[in-house]
């Protein structure tokens, strides 16, 4: 049941940003055993972006969240909260959020960073939906950025070709004229099979007590879990998400999923008996671009009027954890950039 009482959340802003770097996945052929046919057939990439010289998770981040704030038509001081959505920050601290909000001039805002893999976006929109709807902040940025392509193993074929880098972010505000477009928000976790999907991070100890090794920080994934896992739990989120909104898949207009391979974003549809026209992807462009995947995917069907206002929308994420969650939103916001 929808609270009367509570304070009504709409998205006011999309923005994004990928590197310039394309990398084909011809090129990737040229350093690991796999080709274009079982790539392109096995997940639906054709090409993905990474960073390269002076461009940080921090880099990317920035200009996603001035593509969000350009599109809602607000200014860096009115945002009261940065949230980060990353899983591959630059540094340990100060957290990727303070650095954003530093470099965007958003001095009014407190900033903390998120750490749920390609379930980020999700995550961060639920935090932010239940600040705005509590009365604590009136408007919230929510950047989701992955730089995959420095914790990927180049030589291991099964991991490097499936990830790209990339940033999306929402401006999550009080709606203006008192319309709730967040009918609700839905997010899980089973942290009992986080070693399915992997970057250990090893720091090192004293070399007074023992001696250190190298070891590797990179993706260790066990596919067939993680697909597995997708296929049953997301379409059970989407439905229960809805349910919550006291909606069926019936009421959904368009489903904007994770884009991680072609073949769970075509198991899901099936399973939730979506036409194909109703499910959002544009990973052949962009592979997986974790927790930036879904604002990525939806701005550009925005882009290529795809969406009719008033939509409903569900957004789900999933990943490494595990988590998952879905979103189930009414799109109304105006792109102040073509205004
Ligand atoms: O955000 C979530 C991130 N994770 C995911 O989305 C991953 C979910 N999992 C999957 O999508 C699939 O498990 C993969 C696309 C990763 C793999 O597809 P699969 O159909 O499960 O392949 P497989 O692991 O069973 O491997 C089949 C064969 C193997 O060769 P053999 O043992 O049959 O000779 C692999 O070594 O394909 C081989 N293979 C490749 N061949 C060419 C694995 N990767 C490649 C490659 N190029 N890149």
């Amino acid at each position: 049941m929808i609270n009367e009482n509570l304070v009504p959340v709409t998205i006011a802003g999309i923005g994004m940003y990928v590197p310039e770097t394309v990398i084909k996945n011809e090129d990737i052929a040229k350093i690991v055993d796999t080709n274009d046919d079982w790539i392109s057939s096995r997940t639906g990439i054709q090409e993905r972006r990474v960073v390269s010289g002076n461009e940080t998770a921090v880099s990317l981040g920035v200009n996603a969240a001035k593509d969000a704030l350009a599109y809602a038509g607000i200014s860096s001081e009115q945002i009261d909260l940065v949230i980060c959505a990353t899983s591959m920050p630059d540094n340990l601290y100060p957290s990727s959020a303070c650095e954003i909000q530093a470099a965007i001039g958003a001095q009014n805002a407190a900033a903390f960073d998120i750490s749920a893999a390609c379930s980020g976006l999700i995550y961060g929109l639920f935090v932010a939906k239940n600040f705005i709807m509590s009365g604590t902040y009136e408007t919230v940025l929510v950047v989701g950025v992955d730089v995959h392509s420095r914790f990927l193993d180049w030589t291991d074929r099964t991991t490097c070709v499936l990830f790209g880098d990339g940033a999306g972010a929402f401006v999550v505000k009080k709606s203006d004229d008192g319309i709730n477009d967040f009918l609700s928000v839905d997010i899980h976790a089973d942290g009992t099979k986080g070693k399915e999907l992997k970057i250990p991070l090893y720091g090192k100890n004293c070399p007074l007590v023992e001696p250190n090794d190298e070891k590797k920080q990179i993706v260790n994934m066990n596919g067939k879990e993680i697909y597995k896992f997708a296929v049953s739990y997301v379409p059970e989120s989407i439905l229960n998400s809805l349910s919550l909104a006291e909606l069926t898949i019936d009421d959904l207009d368009f489903l904007v999923p994770h884009q991680a391979n072609m073949r769970i974003i075509s198991a899901i549809k099936d399973r939730l008996k979506l036409n194909t026209d109703q499910v959002i992807s544009n990973l052949e462009k962009y592979g997986n671009t974790s927790t930036a995947s879904i604002p990525i995917a939806l701005l550009d069907a925005l882009d290529n009027n795809r969406i009719p206002d008033s939509s409903l929308l569900a957004l789900c994420g999933f990943g490494a954890g595990l988590t998952w969650g879905t979103a189930v939103i009414r799109w109304r916001a105006k792109d102040q950039r073509k205004l």
